[in-house]
């Protein structure tokens, strides 16, 4: 155990795996809670109990005196209760707090979408201002005061806003500080200024300085100016936001205006769940000692997508949420040409309705070449990981990505554009072959996609260039204790400020 102080930390977030996750902040969510507690410190996390959640399953249950908790959202009032569990199979106890109402989250088999839809849920506003007064309820009906509330994204980031105003003048928060971590600046939970009433905060926050956003109310935006301490997960997506207004939904200015107080703590990897020399998903483990059991892995892959084995085929995936900025519209505008190649594509995501049917056409057009799971499954997106030989990510935007690093763990090719966290960690086959692991490209273009599959092909055929590029990638750390620990510095000097 590392020694200095021990914080008490509360970590809020919208998703949270194993429980329910649509990306990769739910596995940020359990894996840096689980190092903190390894590295001493009481972490408690508190996500929504959505529909989505196995209550049976992961054992979550009520707890007596965590119930009839009410919060206003406008003239509405709300009731709610919270259930308790822990993450599941590690040493520390990290416990975690269920928010629990029926109408808003346990209703909802979906996180954010209307499945119906397809949109976002138009009572997105009620129900994060919901978790975010909750979470004040909760500690104070708890008596746990954490020194640091750590919330996480637009869902949560209505906290450090609420501390610094409805709970301001409350002794028990006295000590607490508040740092947000930005997974995403795509998302900024945009809503109607009329919206603005159901916070519960005053008047005088409704103006462009504070919470309003062109014309609207942005979430985002009162993480970015309340909290003490803001973060986003990689240091060259951090420098991309500060510059690029594209990037950061226009909010460059206010960032730039946190410039000292802004961070990029790069995400690792929790090795527990991403190994192939232990995963529990795919057909056979291997490691670098036994790169040549990769390949019962691929040909089950292959053949669960439907398509047929043949070693000389190499096999690309794509494992993403399907929209424009994660590089999905190259994609599907690369895919004619990438057809004529010898390749097999396999593909693994859901999103945008538009890149459902695309996929789906594409599948009947190439039944014997391109193949989809257009769904999440968690499962499968380790076998993928563990089958394949090339990675596809070609992001416009990638704050950190962590299908990349769970590739080159897994000995399959990363080939990405040249964008935040991808260019953090993923080295150009023109760095030579001591150090390459994978293709990096910069111009947003199929073109340059292109080109990069087919330099991945030319690889492909030279036997031994190919085996010391998945070297390299195997032999990455991305471990977490490092990441923690640069959070726990923050933590320490937030709690000095
Ligand atoms: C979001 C980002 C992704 C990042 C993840 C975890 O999903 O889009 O780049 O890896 O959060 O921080």
């Amino acid at each position: 155990m590392a020694s200095g102080k021990k914080y008490k930390i509360l970590f809020i977030t919208s998703e949270l795996f194993p429980f329910v996750k649509t990306g990769g902040l739910a596995d940020v969510s359990a894996s840096l809670p689980k190092e903190l507690a390894a590295l001493g410190h009481e972490v408690r996390i508190v996500v929504p109990r959505y529909g989505a959640i196995d209550t049976r399953k992961f054992k979550i249950h009520d707890v007596v005196r965590l119930k009839d908790f009410s919060v206003k959202l406008g003239e509405k009032e709300v009731l709610f209760s919270v259930k308790s569990s822990f993450l599941p199979n590690i040493r520390n106890r990290v416990q975690i707090y269920f928010l629990d109402n029926e109408e808003y989250f346990g209703k909802r088999k979906s996180l954010y979408v209307d499945p119906m839809t397809g949109q976002n849920y138009s009572d997105n506003d009620e129900r994060f201002v919901l978790f975010c007064r909750g979470v004040f309820e909760l500690i104070k009906k708890l008596g746990w005061v954490p020194d640091i509330i750590h919330s996480n994204d637009w869902q949560t980031s209505l906290v450090p806003a609420f501390l610094k105003t409805i709970y301001k003048n409350d002794e028990i928060f006295k000590k607490t500080k508040t740092l947000t971590t930005f997974h995403n600046f795509e998302y900024g939970g945009d809503f109607p200024v009329e919206s603005f009433k159901k916070t519960g905060l005053d008047e005088e926050f409704n103006t462009d300085e504070h919470l309003l956003h062109n014309g609207k109310l942005n979430f985002m935006k009162a993480g970015i100016i309340f909290s003490d301490f803001i973060n986003t997960v990689s240091p060259g997506y951090r420098d991309e936001v500060l510059n690029n207004p594209a990037l950061s939904s226009g909010l460059n200015e206010v960032l730039n205006g946190r410039k000292k107080d802004f961070f990029g703590v790069i995400n690792g990897v929790d090795r527990a769940i991403w190994n192939p020399a232990t995963d529990k998903f795919i057909v056979k483990n291997f490691e670098l000692k036994t790169i040549e059991n990769k390949y019962f892995n691929k040909k089950n892959l292959v053949e669960r997508f439907g398509l047929s084995y043949n070693n000389a085929t190499p096999v690309f995936s794509i494992i993403s949420r399907l929209y424009d900025y994660k590089g999905i519209d190259l994609i599907a505008q690369s895919l004619p040409e990438l057809m004529k190649q010898d390749i097999q594509i396999v593909l693994l995501g859901t999103g945008e309705l538009k890149y459902l049917n695309i996929f789906d056409e594409f599948t009947k057009k190439y039944p014997s070449k391109f193949a989809c799971y257009l769904g999440f499954n968690d499962e499968l997106a380790h076998l993928i990981e563990a089958g394949s030989d090339f990675l596809l990510m070609p992001s416009k935007t990638e704050p950190c990505g962590l299908n990349q690093m769970y590739s080159l763990l897994y000995g399959t090719i990363p080939i990405v554009r040249k964008t935040g966290g991808l260019t953090d960690t993923v080295i150009d086959i023109s760095a030579g072959n001591s150090t390459a692991n994978g293709f990096v490209f910069e111009e947003y273009s199929t073109k340059a996609l292109i080109l990069q599959v087919q330099k991945a092909l030319s690889l492909y055929k030279d036997k031994d260039g190919f085996q010391t590029m998945i070297k390299n990638g195997m032999k990455s750390e991305f471990s977490w204790v490092l990441s923690a620990k640069k959070y726990v510095e923050l933590y320490k000097n937030l709690s000095a400020s």
